[in-house]
Order: structure tokens, then sequence, then C-alpha cells
């Protein structure tokens, strides 16, 4: 019978499993360390929990290993952490937790329970005194999770971000009602419909990367931090008839479609409001002459009952409060003008940013900025005008950060940054400003001028004045400043050298791409870090670098054809940072390069690109430098030939001048070696 003959063999099979198995899982060298009240079993392959003694164990790490499921009883009365992220967990068994009455954190993050998710609700509802609770990355969908988070009431924090939820209501969160703060980011929700009613101490909320369309009737005053970025939030709307005051400090709609601005509480204390790359703008100034005045927005839900949200979205002045803002961050949006007393409300902003919008003019005068205002950026507008007059200037007295670039300025009030008392830096690249004669200076701050005075601002250190057409620079020009950063890049044809050397105490950065310079001194610049010489048609390294200690050298898009080894070891004992790449090196002279890559120290960036030439067309990266080799085989051949060829001609000639004289003779001995040769048959 062949049954029969089986059972032997599986019974001995049975037997070496049962000899084979403690071994493979409680191996003589524990794979935990034990560090006072802690273990810490990670990276350890273990597929079961290990033994380990149980008096006053407190935490128990068993991260990255393969335990799928936890079955026995935990003995460890005091337990309060394990931690069992990316294990491929599947399922915990419903009484495992019945000992551990002081659990409080758990962290499943990175496993597979929505396989298990059955059991391992019962098991979490053992533990009465559970805080924080990780179920990040864990494929559950909403039904798996609400029944995770049934009765779970101590819960504080809960993280359920990267799993597939879909929609909340007023179930989803109904037992938590401790919680504080909680992880939604990256699920595919769509919709949230009165989720929170429940959650009174909810202060942080996470809801970025997901598919929600608006937020409207937004009722949760104790909300410190709503982030809601990355969705396709159409409208932010928040209840307007409370009148308790909103604890919300930081709000996140950055990366959505928002139209208009939120309609932020009637009462906060909002600080943060993160509003870049929607396509926000103000309509105030196209309503002037419509019928739109009272329109009213209707919001449907899947549900198909309606809400009727009456807002006046012509009207300007339905910001909510924003008095306590401190940071408010609208790049990328397309803002043309701020509605009539917008940054008057504004009294204790300090940092805005309105990069990349739509600004044509600014008046600083009739805005009334506050004085808190700290940093300041307009980069990447369309301003064509600044208008400024003493009074609006000396309130700026804070503002420290000012960055105007990629505008279309052409003039400027002439006092616009001399009457900044803090200024530290200003950016004016890719605007047509110049830099004024002795003779054109003036004394009326708000007159606007074609150039500005740079020498009177003592406070400023960095100075950004690319592309700006700059030609002649006064030799005065930058004389009385400790500026450490200078950038004049993309300035073609520039004359710079003597207005520089009053800067050689203090400057740190000095940017000249671009700007045709050919050699220029800087053996003075002894505080000079690092240096943008890019796109120069420079043939060498100014050798006046060899007595500075330069950290940072970009020399890109130049003609350099090699760097001589002295130079070479010079630079590769101080740079950090080495730029090379554009420039058509000599194939035979790469020394410098193996300078530079024995030099641990030096980052060559953009290495693989540097090239050089060989031949008059064939360029090779210098990085191989298998594929070539200086000896150059092909050329060398070529000169032989060249040079044997005249020899070659010379000895033929020679050999027929002799042939044709001896030729009678050759030829008579020859026929006669012939016809006397004996024949072989
Ligand atoms: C949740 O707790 C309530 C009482 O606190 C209890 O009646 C109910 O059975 C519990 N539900 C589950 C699923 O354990
Ligand atoms: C939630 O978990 C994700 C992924 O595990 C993590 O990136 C995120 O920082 C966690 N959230 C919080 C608030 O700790
Ligand atoms: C917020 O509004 C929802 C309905 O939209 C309501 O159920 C909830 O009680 C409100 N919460 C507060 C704090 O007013
Ligand atoms: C909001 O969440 C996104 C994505 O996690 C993050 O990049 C951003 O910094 C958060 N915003 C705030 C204000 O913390
Ligand atoms: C808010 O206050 C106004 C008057 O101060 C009052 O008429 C209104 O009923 C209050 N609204 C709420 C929701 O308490
Ligand atoms: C308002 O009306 C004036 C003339 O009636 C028109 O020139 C202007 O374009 C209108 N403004 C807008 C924003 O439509
Ligand atoms: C808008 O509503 C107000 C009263 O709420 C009314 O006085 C005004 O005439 C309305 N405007 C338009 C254009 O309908
Ligand atoms: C919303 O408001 C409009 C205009 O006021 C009204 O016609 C409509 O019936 C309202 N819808 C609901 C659901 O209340
Ligand atoms: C700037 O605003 C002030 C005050 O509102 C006003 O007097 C001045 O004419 C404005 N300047 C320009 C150039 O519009
Ligand atoms: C600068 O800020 C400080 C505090 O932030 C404030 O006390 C001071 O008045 C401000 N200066 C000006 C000129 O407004
Ligand atoms: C000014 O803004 C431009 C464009 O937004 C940016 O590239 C540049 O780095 C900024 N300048 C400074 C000094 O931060
Ligand atoms: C400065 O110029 C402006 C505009 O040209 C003028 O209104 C103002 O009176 C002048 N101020 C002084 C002090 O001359």
């Amino acid at each position: 019978m062949p049954v029969q003959g089986l059972t032997p063999i599986l019974l001995c099979l049975l037997a070496m499993w049962r000899i084979l198995t403690p071994v493979s899982s409680y191996p003589q060298h524990s794979p935990c360390q034990l560090v006072q009240k802690t273990a810490v079993c990670n990276n350890g392959k273990l597929s079961s929990m290990p033994e380990l003694p149980p008096e006053n164990l407190e935490e128990l790490q068993l991260n990255y290993n393969q335990i799928k499921t936890l079955q026995d009883i935990l003995q460890y009365p005091s337990l309060i952490t394990i931690s069992l992220a990316c294990n491929g967990l599947e399922k915990v068994q419903p009484n495992v937790f019945q000992n551990s009455k002081s659990l409080e954190n758990l962290n499943f993050a990175n496993n597979n329970i929505h396989i298990g998710y059955e059991e391992t609700s019962a098991a979490l509802r053992k533990l009465h005194a559970l805080r924080f609770l990780d179920l990040s990355e864990n494929e559950l969908n909403d039904e798996m999770a609400f029944s995770l988070l049934q009765n779970l009431s101590s819960l504080e924090y809960l993280n359920l971000s990267g799993n597939l939820l879909r929609r909340l209501d007023e179930t989803s969160f109904r037992d938590l009602h401790n919680l504080k703060d909680l992880d939604l980011q990256r699920n595919r929700m769509f919709e949230i419909d009165s989720a929170f009613g429940s959650n009174p101490k909810l202060q942080r909320l996470n809801l970025a990367f997901n598919y929600l369309p608006c937020l409207t009737d937004f009722n949760m005053t104790q909300l410190v931090v709503l982030n809601a970025s990355y969705n396709s939030i159409e409208w932010f709307i928040s209840r307007q008839d409370l009148n308790e005051t909103f604890q919300l400090e930081t709000l996140d709609l950055s990366n959505n479609r928002l139209l208009f601005f939120p309609f932020l509480p009637s009462h906060s204390r909002l600080q943060n409001l993160y509003l870049s790359h929607n396509m926000l703008r103000f309509y105030e100034h196209f309503a002037d002459n419509s019928t739109l005045q009272n329109s009213s927005v209707e919001f449907y839900n899947l549900k198909k009952h309606m809400k009727n949200v009456t807002a006046q979205l012509w009207d300007d002045n339905l910001h909510g409060d924003i008095s306590s803002l401190d940071t408010l961050d609208l790049r990328g949006n397309q803002v043309d003008y701020f509605p009539d007393g917008f940054i008057k409300k504004m009294s204790s902003l300090s940092r805005l940013r309105m990069s990349m919008n739509c600004l044509e003019t600014l008046n600083l005068t009739s805005e009334q900025f506050f004085g808190s205002l700290y940093e300041l950026d307009i980069s990447n507008n369309r301003l064509n005008q600044i208008s400024a007059d003493d009074g609006s200037l000396a309130t700026l007295g804070n503002l420290t950060y000012f960055n105007l670039s990629r505008n279309n300025l052409e003039e400027l009030p002439f006092g616009l940054f001399s009457s900044l008392p803090r200024i530290h830096s200003i950016d004016l690249s890719y605007n047509n400003i110049g830099i004024c004669r002795p003779d054109e200076i003036n004394t009326n701050v708000s007159i606007l001028t074609p150039c500005l005075q740079w020498n009177k601002i003592e406070s400023l250190r960095q100075l950004y004045l690319k592309g700006c057409n700059l030609e002649t620079v006064p030799t005065s020009a930058f004389t009385g400043l400790s500026l450490t950063h200078l950038e004049l890049s993309d300035n073609p044809g520039i004359d710079v050298q003597d207005s520089l050397q009053s800067l050689s105490g203090t400057l740190q950065h000095l940017g000249l791409g671009n700007t045709q310079i050919q050699d220029v001194d800087l053996s003075h610049f002894r505080s000079l870090k690092s240096l943008n010489l890019s796109r120069n048609s420079l043939s060498h390294i100014t050798s006046s670098l060899h007595e500075i200690d330069l950290k940072v050298l970009d020399i890109r898009d130049n003609r350099l054809s090699t760097i001589p080894s002295g130079q070479a070891q010079s630079l590769a004992s101080k740079l950090h940072t080495i730029f090379l790449a554009g420039n058509t090196f000599n194939c035979c002279q790469t020394e410098w390069f193996r300078t530079f890559e024995r030099a641990k120290t030096v980052n060559m960036v953009g290495k693989s690109d540097i090239e050089c030439q060989d031949g008059p067309t064939r360029t090779h990266k210098l990085l191989d430098s298998q594929s070539f080799s200086c000896s150059a085989p092909e050329e060398s051949i070529l000169w032989y030939i060249l040079l044997l060829v005249p020899i070659c001609l010379f000895v033929t000639g020679v050999s027929i001048v002799v042939f044709l004289t001896y030729k009678p003779k050759i030829l008579q001995t020859s026929i006669k070696k012939k016809y006397l040769k004996p024949t072989s048959y």
C-alpha cells in the first residue's frame, strides 16, 4: 500500500522538522540587544517573537523582520511600546495583548494588516491605554480602517497615511474622543462629510496628497494645523457665522486649484498661510461693473444633497481674519493687484512671498506695509513701476530681504533701498537698472531714476545684479560697503575691475559669469570662497587664485585646454567643488584630471560631462580614458608614412637606374640559367 509506505517517511520528516525548527527560530545568539528596558531586535530575519526575559521590559523593537502573525500572548506586563514596522505582518490574534495592559505605542507601519484586519481589530480593542497607533502603508480601505479603530477611545495619535481610504463620514472616527493628531496623507479621499464631530481635541490634521475637490463649512475651531496641500481643492470656505475664535495657526493649501483667496474664519490666530501653486487672484476690479456681485455657490456631493454657501465672491473683504498672519506664501498664482486695505490688515506680517504672479505695479505708500515686514519677494512678476515716499520707506525699518528679480523695472525710487536701515539682501537681477555715477546722485528719495546708488547702504551684505545690462561701473560704486555676496553675471562687457577692489576684505562670493571678462586680479580677496567665471572664453585660470583660500570654482563653458599641473595641485588642495564641463580640453594634457580625481576632497561636478579633444574633430569623455590614448597611434603612423614615402621613392629610383645600367647582362645570365637547368623528367 503506497499510503502505508509514505507514513514513516512523513513521520521522519516531521521529526527532523521538529529538531530543526527550534534551532532556526531561537538561535543560540539572541538576535536582540538589551539596552536597559529596551530590546532592539531590528533587521533580525525573525519570523516569530524572540524569547526575552520578561521582567521590566518596556520597549520592543522588531522592525524589518519577517513576523507574519502575532499569535502567542505577550508576557511582558510592563511593555509600553512595540514597533513592528516593515515585517509583512498580516494579523494579530485577538488574545495577544490580553496581558499588555500598559501598552501605549504600537507601530505597525508598512505591513499587510489588510489581510487579517478582523482579528487584529479584536486584538486592538483590548488595549485600553493605547495612545499612539501607526497603521500607515497597510493597504487599508475605509471599512478595514474603521473596523480597526472601533472603541480606541484612548488614542491620541493616529497615522493612516499611505492607505486606500476614499471617504470619511461621521462614523469614521466616532470613538476616537481623545484624538489629537491624525495623518491621512497619501490616501484616495475625495469626500469628507462631517467626519470630525466626535474628535473635539483634534489639533493636527494632515490631508495632503488626496483627491479632495473642496473644503467647505470648515468649522473645526480647535484645529491648530491643517495640511490640505496637493489635492484638487477649488474652494476653501469656513463657517462665517461662528463667533468663536479658531485656534488655527497653520493652513497649508498649496498645490491645489484655488481660484479665490480662501474664505478664512472671521476670528482666528492664523500665522502661516501657504497658498503657493494655485490659480488664485482677486476679482473686485472685475466686478466693478458687472452684475455678478451677489453670486452664490452651490456645492453638491455624492449623496446628491446640496449645500448652499452664499458668498459674495467678488467682495474682497471676505478674507476673514488675517490680522495675525506672519507668513503669507502666494508663490505661483495669478495675483495682479492687492485689494484695498488687504496688506494693511496684516499688521504682523513678516514674510510675503509673491514670486511668480502678475503684479504690474507696487505702491508702497498706498499698500501700507507694517514695520514687521522682514522678507519681501516679488520676483518673477511683471512689475514696471514701484512708488514710495519718505514715510512709507521709513516704516519698512525691519525689511531685510528684498527680491525684485525678473521684472520689467527700468526705474525705481532713488531711495528705495538706501532708506532701509536693516536691508541685508537685495536681488534686482534681470531688470534694467543701472548704477549711478557720482554726478547722478539725487537727494529726493522718492524721485524715480534709472540708476541706483549702492555705496550708502551700510547694512547691505548680498547684492544680486545679474543681467541688468550694466556696462561701466563707477570706481566708487561699492566703496564703504561690506558686501559678502556680489553677483554681476550676465552683464556682457561689464567693466568692473576697479570698483571691486574696495570689497576685497569682505567678499566671499563673486559672480562674473558671462561678462566677457579676460583677466581679473583677485589676489587681495582674502575672504573669497566662491567664484563664478563661467561662460567667459577664458583660456587659462587666473593665477591670482593661488593666494586665496577658494572653496568653489565655476569655470564651465570657457576655452581651457589644460590646467598646468602646479595650478591643478594648488587648486586640488583647497577646493571643495569645481565645475569644469563645457571646456574642450586637450586629450594629451589631462594630468590635472587625475590630480583632481586623486584629491578625495574635491567634488568635480558633472565629471562625466567633461570632454577632451584629440585631432580636429574627435571628442571623448575624459572619464573613460580607455577610449582614447594620447600617444595617438593613428596619428603617428600618418607621420611615419609621410616620412617614409620620399625615402621609398628615392630607393626605388636608384634601383631602377642600377637595373637599367646592368640590364643586358642580367638578362643573358637569366636566360642561360633557365635553358641549362636540368628537367625533372
Ligand atoms: C465598545 O465599547 C462599548 C462600551 O464601551 C461596548 O459596549 C462595545 O461592545 C464595544 N464594542 C466592541 C466592538 O468591542
Ligand atoms: C506617518 O507615516 C508616514 C509613513 O510611514 C510617515 O512618512 C509620516 O511622517 C508619519 N506621520 C507622522 C505625523 O509622523
Ligand atoms: C461642524 O459642522 C458639522 C456639520 O457640518 C456639525 O456636525 C458639527 O457639530 C459642527 N461642529 C462644530 C464644532 O460646530
Ligand atoms: C504639508 O504636507 C506636505 C506633504 O507631506 C509637506 O511637504 C508640507 O511641508 C506640509 N506643510 C506644512 C506646513 O507642514
Ligand atoms: C454671533 O454674535 C452675534 C452678535 O454678536 C449674534 O447675533 C449671533 O447670534 C452670534 N452667532 C453665534 C453662532 O453665536
Ligand atoms: C468695466 O467696464 C468698462 C467700461 O464699461 C470696461 O472698459 C472694462 O473692461 C470693464 N472691466 C472689466 C474687468 O470687465
Ligand atoms: C447685492 O445685495 C445687496 C443686499 O444684500 C443689494 O443692496 C445690492 O443691490 C445687490 N447688488 C446687486 C448687483 O444685485
Ligand atoms: C440656494 O440658493 C439659491 C439662491 O438663493 C436658491 O435658489 C436655491 O434653492 C438654494 N438651494 C438650496 C439647496 O437651498
Ligand atoms: C501711491 O499711493 C499714494 C497714496 O494712495 C498716492 O497718493 C500716489 O499717487 C500713488 N502713486 C502712484 C504712482 O500711483
Ligand atoms: C521691527 O520689529 C520689531 C519687533 O518685531 C518692532 O518692535 C519694531 O517696531 C519694528 N521696527 C519698525 C521700524 O517698525
Ligand atoms: C530671488 O528670486 C529668484 C526667482 O524667484 C530666485 O531664483 C533667486 O534665488 C532669489 N534671490 C535670492 C537672493 O534669494
Ligand atoms: C520729492 O519728489 C516728489 C515727487 O517728485 C515731490 O512730490 C516731493 O515734494 C519731493 N520731496 C522733496 C523733499 O523735495
